[in-house]
């Protein structure tokens, strides 16, 4: 029999589910950024700029960001260090080809390099990097730890691992709250913003399928990671783990 994971609440073949992540992305793409405000509340921002807060570059450092999707990561670290070149990668055509439109109109193309690529195999050499970004990529991957294990290898030995990721909240009425909100609100959200309900219902299912913090924590320290710690954003809605 072949081998199944998940793809939100549903079973799927390992084989197939970068294809549903894919027809997910694809569909949102155009909507992606309007929905991204509307469901956070615009927090998403904030989020982005503490997580390059951590991030230990200075000048003339190399980056990856992985999963980027519409270059949000990338903006804010150009914005912040002019001179780090950011490697731009996302497994979906629809997603990166709005990043680099989106570098060339606002003005932070030149420190970009654009490439399509997975998470989970890396085009880039051993000990390339000083910084590696993930944001709210990780819980689409098929391979989470084939793919820390590939964030691992890519990164010099002092380098920087960053994920910012949907996680656990910690106190359990407003975990209640925003359970509602996620399957109740977001995918009707979906629906009046982005003609698209099934979509969203995947990214609230997708979160809960995701490891909690501390497991998240763990699978990052069986991947060769010696240091790894994380910070909960919004009562743990949203969690940042650092490692080196
Ligand atoms: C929710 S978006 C996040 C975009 C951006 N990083 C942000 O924070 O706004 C998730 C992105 O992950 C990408 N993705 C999904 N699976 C991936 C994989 N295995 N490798 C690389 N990117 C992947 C999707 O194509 C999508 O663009």
């Amino acid at each position: 029999m072949s081998e199944k994971t998940h793809f939100g609440f549903r079973e799927v073949e390992v084989n197939k589910k970068a294809d549903h992540v894919g027809e997910v992305f694809h569909s949102v793409a155009e909507e992606y950024d309007l929905m991204n405000d509307a469901m956070s509340f615009g927090m998403h921002r904030l989020w982005k700029k503490i997580l390059i807060e951590l991030s230990e570059l200075s000048e003339g450092s190399v980056a990856l960001d992985i999963a980027s999707g519409t270059a949000d990561i990338p903006k804010i670290i150009n914005k912040k260090f002019k001179s780090v070149s950011v490697h731009v990668t996302d497994i979906n055509e629809s997603m990166l080809a709005l990043g680099r439109d989106r570098a060339i109109n606002e003005n932070f193309f030149k420190s970009c390099n654009f490439a399509l690529a997975s998470g989970e195999s890396l085009p880039y050499q051993d000990e390339t990097f000083d910084l590696v970004t993930v944001g709210f990529g990780l819980r689409n991957f098929t391979d989470k730890r084939k793919g820390l294990m590939e964030m691992k290898r890519v990164l010099k030995t002092d380098g920087v691992l960053l994920i910012l990721e949907f996680s656990k909240p910690t106190n359990s009425f407003f975990s209640k709250i925003y359970d509602w909100y996620s399957f109740n609100i977001i995918p009707k959200l979906g629906n009046l913003l982005a003609n698209d309900s099934d979509s969203y219902q995947y990214l609230a299912e997708s979160i809960r399928m995701h490891p909690d913090q501390e497991t998240l924590k763990g699978m990052v320290h069986d991947s060769g990671f010696s240091e790894c710690k994380f910070y909960n954003l919004v009562n743990g809605v949203v969690a940042i783990h650092k490692a080196k």
